[in-house]
């Protein structure tokens, strides 16, 4: 007690009324000073943003055909006797909501989010008013009739030929269980890859990294897991390197896999699996940033957070440094990107093949802290946006000479026959305040907002295409 009032009466500002009067007005001079500060901050924020949104609308004006919401109004069609009996097991007395409707297979909605083959996306026979047209959800067919088998995907822009490749898992195989609580899991049969100039056309350029048949302890065998293939393109090596999920059947292995080619068509050679810094790695990406240094990206700890890390110069592995971010988040699925010198990220939660809500992040470094800004979707109903329109995040592509526009790509899996998941292929837009105010900044929007529109027929503005 006494060394406290000793203390005290040291202190200046405490010593008699005068000074604490001039303290009191040194402190709410500092207030004041410091709200003027957030004041003019917002003021010259939402210039920016206002000015972001002016430059979208001046040059390109079909980006706000993009950013207009599209709502659906799907009615649940009254209980019949029979349920798919996966279906029953799952919710046995509760009323049935949209996303019980999704997840049965035998549900009279199901053509609503897997439309069939007659409505198929297909770039070689559409008539000229459907060309260009993304329909999420729809078979997507490539320039052979095929339908695409390119899940958990993600795209490099090759800039030597100015091409843009499509690597994602090739799924076309039978879907079973290996366990009866084990995953609904189709054998690997290896990574496809796509090429395309447009984002629309897609050439099936073949297995750019085939599973391995015989070799029961390979990696690659087929009775393994390989998962959300990304390939990023090395200028000090020339090498084109892919990094994946690889997993065991029941998904204990939880490490990331490494292949390398000269070539963006591949063939990739497979080069091992880690633990990365000897953590488990489930769900992944990389991100190349414009100084070149790549980074990984994976779901770690019982997938309960995230972890970070630049890769060495070759990307071929990691280097020591790893952050642990989103901590006690439960995120997987990340699709990593930069606009201005902010960091933004797009997750899921974790909740296996069935669709979630997702959540956009953003951190001025890389390496964190990351903070959540809500969810990004938009337009709709309820339902859509609380699901990512029934689909889960997998990249996301940035538009070049777009600024603030992105392509957000989801895969929308079908957990009874997942060859036959679709791709959700939605309008990114980044800009305007976003709506959950942040700590450590007096409750004023720091980040800007990501918003994810719903359409159900879309295409990029020509101008995207004239400039490709
Ligand atoms: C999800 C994950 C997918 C796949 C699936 C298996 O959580 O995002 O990539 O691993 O689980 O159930």
């Amino acid at each position: 007690m006494r060394v406290r009032n000793q203390y005290r009466k040291s202190t200046p500002l405490c010593c008699n009324a005068g000074s604490r009067r001039s303290g009191s007005v040194v402190v709410w001079s500092l207030v004041g000073f410091l709200l003027m500060l957030h004041l003019y901050s917002l003021v010259s924020h939402n210039d920016e943003v206002a000015g972001e949104i002016r430059l979208h609308m001046r040059h390109h004006p079909l980006v706000r055909e993009l950013e207009q919401v599209e709502e659906e109004n799907i009615q649940i069609p009254p209980p019949r006797g029979r349920r798919s009996p996966r279906a029953a097991k799952r919710r046995p007395k509760r009323t049935t909501t949209l996303i019980d409707e999704f997840l049965d297979e035998n549900s009279q909605l199901r053509h609503v989010f897997f439309p069939g083959m007659k409505t198929a996306i297909d770039p070689m026979k559409d008539a000229r008013n459907d060309t260009f047209y993304y329909y999420p959800g729809r078979i997507w067919l490539d320039t052979e009739g095929n339908p695409i088998q390119a899940h958990g995907g993600g795209i490099l822009h090759d800039e030597r030929s100015g091409t843009y490749y499509w690597y994602g898992e090739y799924k076309d195989g039978p879907t079973y269980h290996a366990h009866k609580k084990g995953a609904a899991r189709v054998d690997i049969i290896g990574v496809g890859c796509y090429s395309s100039n447009d984002l629309w056309t897609w050439k099936n350029e073949g297995l750019v990294l085939p599973a391995e048949e015989t070799n029961e302890t390979h990696d690659l065998h087929k009775s393994n897991v390989l998962e959300r293939p990304k390939v990023i393109y090395n200028e000090k090596t020339g090498k084109y390197v892919m990094w994946m999920h690889i997993d065991d059947t029941n998904y204990t292995k939880a490490s990331v896999g490494i292949a390398i080619s000269d070539y963006p068509t591949g063939p990739f050679d497979y080069l091992h699996s880690t633990r990365p810094h000897g953590f488990e790695g489930r769900d992944m990406t990389i991100f190349k940033d414009d100084d070149g240094v790549a980074y990984l990206i994976y779901s770690s700890e019982d997938n309960s957070e995230l972890h970070i890390g630049p890769l060495t110069e070759d990307y071929l592995d990691v280097t020591p440094i790893m952050r642990r971010i989103l901590v006690g988040q439960h995120r997987e699925a990340p699709a990593l990107f930069k606009y201005r010198g902010t960091y933004y990220m797009i997750t899921s939660g974790c909740t296996g093949w069935a669709p979630n809500e997702a959540l956009a992040h953003a951190a001025e470094s890389i390496m964190g802290p990351w903070e959540t800004l809500g969810n990004p979707c938009i337009g709709g109903n309820k339902m859509f946006r609380l699901t990512t329109f029934f689909a889960q995040s997998t990249y996301v592509i940035p538009l070049p000479g777009f600024p603030g526009s992105f392509i957000f790509m989801a895969d929308r899996w079908n957990p009874a026959d997942l060859r036959d998941s679709r791709y959700i292929w939605l309008p990114m837009i980044v800009g305007g305040p976003a709506d959950r105010p942040l700590e450590f900044n007096f409750g004023f929007p720091l980040w800007s907002r990501v918003s994810i529109y719903w359409h159900k027929k879309w295409r990029l503005p020509s101008r995207w295409r004239a400039l490709q």
